[in-house]
């Protein structure tokens, strides 16, 4: 199921649930609790009062009030103190915790701030290492769009292998790919104008195209002749790889309605990212990448960042979406599994 980085303010987010920093005692304090108690107002900590506050590790559950999210997942983090002291056994408790608590309230999707890594000194890096493997875990079993919501745009992954390997892919191939689409559209569009001004469609028809009376048409055949669509083709690259569709849509990120939706719908056409995240599920290579972009009206442009990336992964046989949507994320691009996306 989906997880995804974003950037914003938590309190601003329309999900059934999102989850508060707090402390021990339950009862407000600065950071992202702060903000979350001032944007629900007074009758949350009217609320929080009557739970005799929470466990480091632990969580706890209110009602949402004046947030757009129907409720608060209260819980506390440990507080870092050089990683000796079960930090981050307690930190991961706090994402399954709150997870668990999501699961029993029935929520469909969840935020979470980055816990810990402000007023408790937890390292950002450890902290969005232990966010992501937790929440990726528990999200594999259970229908739940997750975001990890990052205050102010803060980098995480640069550092990466990966990241290292796509920058010097986009250095190099992003400007000379860039140019040679802009001289060549460039050329092939002074080309058709200068083919249109020499040629006078209104009293020279263009001779190719006779003109077809609907009944010459023979519309089974054409039909037929139409390539099998993204569903179909989807479908017979899941059966090819001998894979279940859940363990698909899962390596993909998608939502498993989203899927329910494409496998329904013959006609279906999915954004490219979501094509893209089938092709990483799926160990596509370029070539057939290409192919299944292609049943969905798509093709590889050498002038986009998103699809230099993919391609540098793929190339690099990087199939692992969690790892490619960190670089999309630190490059401030759409992620595969989104819901933007669709
Ligand atoms: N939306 C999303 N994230 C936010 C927001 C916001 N509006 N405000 C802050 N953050 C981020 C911070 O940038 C940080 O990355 O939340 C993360 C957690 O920082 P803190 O709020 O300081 O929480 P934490 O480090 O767990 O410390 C908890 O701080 O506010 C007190 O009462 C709280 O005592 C508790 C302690």
């Amino acid at each position: 199921m989906p997880f995804e980085i974003v950037n914003g303010d938590i309190t601003k987010l329309n999900v059934d649930a999102i989850v508060n920093a707090a402390n021990n005692t339950l009862l407000g304090g600065g950071g992202v609790d702060g903000a979350i108690h001032r944007a629900a107002g007074p009758e949350l900590l009217k609320e929080c009062m009557t739970l005799g506050g929470c466990e480091t590790g632990q969580a706890k559950i209110t009602k949402g009030y004046n947030l757009p999210a129907k409720y608060v997942i209260h819980t506390v983090g440990p507080i870092w103190q050089g990683g000796k002291a079960n930090e981050p056994e307690l930190l991961a408790s706090c994402y399954t915790n709150s997870l668990k608590l999501a699961t029993q309230y029935e929520c469909e999707t969840v935020a979470f701030p980055l816990i810990s890594s402000g007023a408790y000194g937890y390292p950002k890096m450890d902290a969005m290492e232990i966010a992501g493997e937790t929440i990726k875990e528990y999200i594999r079993e259970h229908d739940m769009h997750v975001f990890l919501v990052i205050f102010g745009h803060e980098s995480f992954f640069r550092n990466k292998p990966l990241y290292q390997t796509v920058q010097e892919y986009i250095e190099k191939h992003y400007n000379e790919f860039a140019a040679e689409a802009i001289c060549e559209g460039n050329s092939r569009y002074y080309a058709e104008t200068r083919r249109r001004r020499e040629w006078d469609f209104e009293n020279h028809p263009p001779l190719e195209s006779k003109k077809l009376s609907i009944e010459d048409v023979d519309w089974e055949e054409v039909i037929n002749q139409t390539d099998k669509g993204f569903s179909q083709t989807l479908q017979d690259m899941i059966a090819a790889r001998g894979i279940k569709d859940s363990k698909c849509y899962n390596d993909a990120q998608i939502d498993k309605r989203l899927f329910s939706k494409i496998k329904s719908d013959p006609q279906y056409r999915p954004s490219k990212p979501t094509v893209f995240a089938f092709a990483i599920a799926l160990h596509l290579n370029l070539k057939e990448t290409e192919a299944l972009l292609e049943t969905a009206g798509y093709s590889i442009s050498n002038s986009s960042k998103f699809d230099l990336i993919l391609r540098c992964c793929i190339g690099n046989r990087i199939y692992n979406v969690g790892q490619i949507n960190e670089v999309l994320y630190e490059y401030d691009l759409p992620q595969m599994g989104s819901v933007a996306n669709e």
